[in-house]
């Protein structure tokens, strides 16, 4: 395995990404990770990360000199390279101008990093300070215009050190380096898959958790359900589950839930019918950001309540994953909605510890260990559903009337989204109850009911979005389908519109 020691940058979990990408497992640890416990860990190789900071800045991060003297080859990041280059006597300076995005790299082709890569390629660059000279005994193996000493190396010391980022995708051919690095540097075998990280992490939960007793507020979600499978694989009935529905669930969208982790999993699970509950804390409630305040206390209410219920309970399971916490330290966007996230709980509800097994994986990472745990595709392939659920998807006030029309509504229209074989290409759809009313004909009878909108959106990170291209014919026949077997409904329409300027969700 391999260690990606963390100097701060913001790609350091994508280094990571990459590195499980070829086949080697790997980990990220802070740059103040002691050495006895790095030496213990038996790596194959480190990598260190850029970070924000200067090398010429008091108090900037740094390791033991002795880090490079572990018998296994180093690579280091832009930051990581530049704290290379110093810490062996060689001169990092500080430019003028920072270097910033796609730029052109000539490599020479005898490093063992770059032996099978374009001489004249490109490289995705964010710098200030440079590698002026490189340290004695370090060979430059590539260059830019502004970078004189763009990749340097060390093939005795097993030392590398790149300035740009080969970890992002505007570097084409960043792969092919890391992969040579991987293989031919440090002759990592490249047998690692997701089943090893999976029993992996279930024995160190074993092992945290003891004889001890674990929460897991499971939404039905993809990461919640993940986390509470992994940890029930680990200690059993040790984990109990509380399920709050509350009420704003898609149609049978519980009972599946339900299903799956009791019947199929067997797992200690708590469903709470709460949705009287909730539907009365929202009756003649229509602002958006009120509606999910509500929810969000009303559900750490019902799983306090719960909670009390099972009684002494040490550790809390979270289906955190890795876009969450750069997410929840990013911090200073814009809040333009108020994300609150069902299964989001405070830290402070009276738990000795957090078990959070996913924090370090992607999406579809987190997707594959669900797949290799057992968990079915359609729970695994899940389409993201926020927390306050139905209740942002009718615009106005909640009535069970509505939300019968919108459930009824929204799950012709996965049906016939998922028979045409759009499921997977489309990253998010759903139908909204709007809450406007306009005039139809139904047989020889005026109508005046609801309009329902239709929303599809394809998107990578959900930052975001465009609207999807969904077939007229596929399109015509969940119109002619919605009309005919919902009441209520005469109208049906398509939003076309992209984010931004619009949000996916209506509310
Ligand atoms: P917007 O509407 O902001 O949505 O473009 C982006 C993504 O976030 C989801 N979303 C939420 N998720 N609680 C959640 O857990 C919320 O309150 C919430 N609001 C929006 C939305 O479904 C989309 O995937």
């Amino acid at each position: 395995k391999i260690l990606v020691l963390d100097f701060g940058g913001q790609y350091n979990q994508l280094i990571a990404r990459r590195v499980r990408e070829c086949g080697v497992y790997s980990e990220v640890k802070p740059y103040t990770t002691p050495l006895s416990d790095i030496q213990s860990e038996g790596y194959r190789g480190v990598i260190f990360t850029g970070g924000p900071s200067s090398v010429f800045d008091e108090g900037a991060p740094t390791c033991e000199k002795e880090m490079f003297s572990l018998g296994v080859p180093v690579l280091g990041i832009c930051y990581g390279a530049q704290l290379m280059c110093q810490m062996f006597g060689g001169e990092v300076s500080r430019a003028d101008t920072r270097e910033y995005g796609l730029t052109e790299l000539c490599v020479d082709n005898a490093s063992p990093l770059f032996s099978d890569v374009t001489k004249d390629t490109t490289c995705w660059m964010s710098h200030t300070n440079y590698i002026k000279t490189p340290p004695s005994g370090f060979a430059v193996t590539a260059t830019t215009k502004n970078c004189p000493v763009a990749a340097m190396e060390s093939k005795e010391q097993g030392l590398y050190a790149v300035q740009f980022h080969p970890e992002v995708m505007h570097t084409p051919e960043g792969q092919k380096m890391l992969r040579h690095f991987l293989f031919e540097v440090c002759r990592c075998s490249g047998d690692w898959q997701m089943s090893s990280f999976t029993a992996r992490a279930i024995a160190e939960i074993r092992e945290k958790v003891g004889d001890k007793r674990v929460l897991c507020a499971l939404s039905g979600g993809v990461d919640s359900s993940v986390a509470a499978v992994m940890v029930h694989k680990a200690v059993g009935k040790q984990l109990t589950c509380i399920f709050v529905d509350h009420g704003l669930l898609r149609k049978n969208e519980g009972d599946e839930v339900e299903q799956v982790f009791r019947e199929q999993f067997d797992i200690n699970l708590i469903r709470v019918d709460a949705k009287d509950r909730f539907l009365n804390k929202l009756k003649g409630v229509s602002d958006p950001e009120r509606k999910r305040k509500i929810i969000g206390e009303e559900f750490i209410r019902v799983f306090e309540e719960e909670a009390k219920k099972v009684g002494q309970v040490e550790y809390l399971v979270q289906g955190t994953i890795y876009p969450d916490v750069i997410e929840s330290g990013a911090g200073s966007a814009a809040n333009i909605k108020s994300h609150h996230n069902v299964g989001g709980l405070p830290k402070d509800i009276g738990f000795k510890g957090l078990i959070e097994p996913l924090r370090d994986l992607f999406k579809d990472e987190v997707r594959r260990a669900g797949i290799e745990l057992g968990i079915p595709e359609f729970l695994v392939w899940r389409q993201p559903f926020p927390g306050p659920g139905l209740a942002i998807r009718i615009i106005g006030d909640i009535t069970e009337d509505k939300l019968a029309i919108l459930k009824d509504a929204d799950a012709i229209f996965r049906q016939e989204v998922a028979d045409a074989g759009l499921d997977r290409s489309i990253n998010q759809y759903f139908a909204v109850l709007t809450n406007m009313r306009s005039v139809g004909v139904m047989g020889d009878e005026r109508t005046y009911d609801y309009t329902v909108a239709l929303r599809g959106v394809t998107t990578t990170d959900f930052m975001t979005a465009d609207w999807a291209k969904i077939p007229y014919e596929v399109l015509g026949k969940i119109s002619s389908r919605i009309i005919n077997e919902v009441p209520h409904v005469n109208r049906i329409v398509y939003d076309i519109t992209s984010k931004p300027p619009a949000t996916i969700e209506w509310e």
